[in-house]
């Protein structure tokens, strides 16, 4: 009996059918998207001094079932490995049900600075009085997102003798990343609060420590999946060396984030702003930790959950400009800005999950250096099936390296115009 060819066994032609027919999108719409370069009136557009554009590998990670839907997931990343990754973690997850992940709401902070205040409770009095007119003034720069509130709180100067207050709009930005507009109502009521408090407004931004939009996702590796007791054992001791150690904890993370950037970039996230508040928020118990935990269930599998703050957005920002992030969106088929992040955090998770696990048995290495290996074959000039042999012999010789690519690509070459 015939199997169904798995999404990397699929020819170009054969996985582009298969997104289309788990979307509304055609195989034309996709592959326009994904391989017409930008023009350059766009570009020009989005950048100053624009000169091209930069692209980077655009791959799809299988095997996702989160809150109960399969997803096709995409990621845009130059790195090897991490898609095949993600999708292992994935199809491991999926055997106990896959993810379960939520968030806890979509609202950031706009921050703004007040200065030189001769008195500052006078001052934070002064804004809790006129909160209303505040917060009607901030929402008339806005139709749909709207601020829901305003606090002022006193910050100590770490540089200089004093205080300062800062005034924070809490902004509910639905299914948008927020930024634009929470930086619009920041800079419409930073004049009106300096005039009311008599201060001197300096900063007036969002923050991106969007502790508001904490995304958490949970699954749970069988053991006998795994490979037995004796891996959940050595996974949760590399765990705990990470939760332990910034030294690593930081690299942990990072493979965390391979995961989370690809699919902020493929869906045209500010992937800046995640990364910042990921590892602020890895700090928040003042010593920087793991994003994820993880711990055994009664019978021996392992739990893995991740924690982090994702202001991500549907509407707006890049995915309205870029034909490939709209597509990322369009394949992902996320319907909220909360069901973006809850895809996010997970892909994170699986990442994370296959990571640990190549750790703790045979490394990294082996399976990286297979596809390096392609990569130093095409540098060397090998193209078609060529890069498969020069990549392979390369691999069985324990020499991977750009000479060696171009000797056994030489060496090929002779024996070829020998034969003829
Ligand atoms: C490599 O890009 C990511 C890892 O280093 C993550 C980790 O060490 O946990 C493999």
């Amino acid at each position: 009996m015939n199997r169904e060819k798995k999404f990397y066994e699929m020819n170009l032609n054969q996985r582009l059918s298969l997104i289309a027919s788990k979307t509304s999108l055609t195989k034309n719409e996709i592959s326009s998207a994904v391989n017409e370069a930008l023009p350059f009136d766009k570009v020009n557009r989005m950048v100053e001094n624009a000169i091209g554009f930069f692209s980077l590998p655009l791959g799809i990670a299988t095997n996702f079932v989160i809150n109960g839907k399969d997803y096709l997931v995409p990621m845009a990343i130059e790195e090897p490995s991490v898609i095949a990754a993600a999708s292992h973690a994935a199809k491991l997850a999926k055997s106990t049900g896959g993810f379960k992940a939520s968030t806890d709401s979509s609202i950031m902070r706009g921050q703004i600075q007040v200065t030189n205040l001769l008195d500052i409770k006078k001052a934070m009095r002064i804004i809790s009085k006129n909160k209303g007119s505040l917060l009607t003034s901030a929402n008339s720069s806005s139709k749909n997102v709207k601020a829901l509130d305003l606090k002022a709180r006193v910050v100590k100067n770490e540089i200089e003798e004093g205080k300062m207050l800062v005034a924070e709009l809490y902004v509910d930005c639905k299914d948008s990343m927020g930024a634009n507009t929470i930086n619009s109502m920041c800079e419409l009521l930073g004049p009106e609060i300096e005039r009311k408090t008599n201060g001197k407004v300096i900063v007036k931004i969002l923050s991106n420590y969007a502790t508001e939009r904490i995304a958490t996702s949970k699954a749970t590796l069988r053991k006998k999946e795994l490979g037995g007791a004796e891996v959940v054992d050595r996974m949760l001791s590399a765990y705990a060396f990470a939760f332990s150690d910034p030294h690593r904890a930081v690299t942990h993370n990072k493979g965390i984030m391979n995961g989370v950037d690809a699919v902020s970039i493929a869906t045209g996230q500010d992937f800046r702003a995640i990364e910042a508040a990921a590892h602020a928020y890895a700090c928040r118990d003042g010593k920087y930790r793991t994003l994820s935990t993880f711990s055994k269930s009664s019978n021996g599998d392992l739990v893995g959950k991740i924690e982090i703050p994702l202001s991500v957005g549907i509407v707006g920002g890049v995915s309205r400009v870029h034909p490939v992030a709209k597509m990322g969106l369009e394949i992902l088929g996320a319907k909220s800005a909360g069901e973006l992040a809850c895809v996010i955090a997970s892909v994170g998770l699986a990442q994370n999950f296959a990571a640990i696990k190549a750790l703790s048995a045979e490394g990294i290495q082996k399976g990286h250096m297979k596809l390096h290996a392609k990569n130093i074959a095409v540098a060397a000039g090998a193209t078609g099936h060529i890069v498969d042999i020069v990549s392979e012999t390369m691999y069985r010789q324990s020499n991977i390296n750009f000479d060696n690519a171009r000797t056994i690509l030489h060496e090929l070459q002779d024996r070829t115009d020998s034969s003829t």
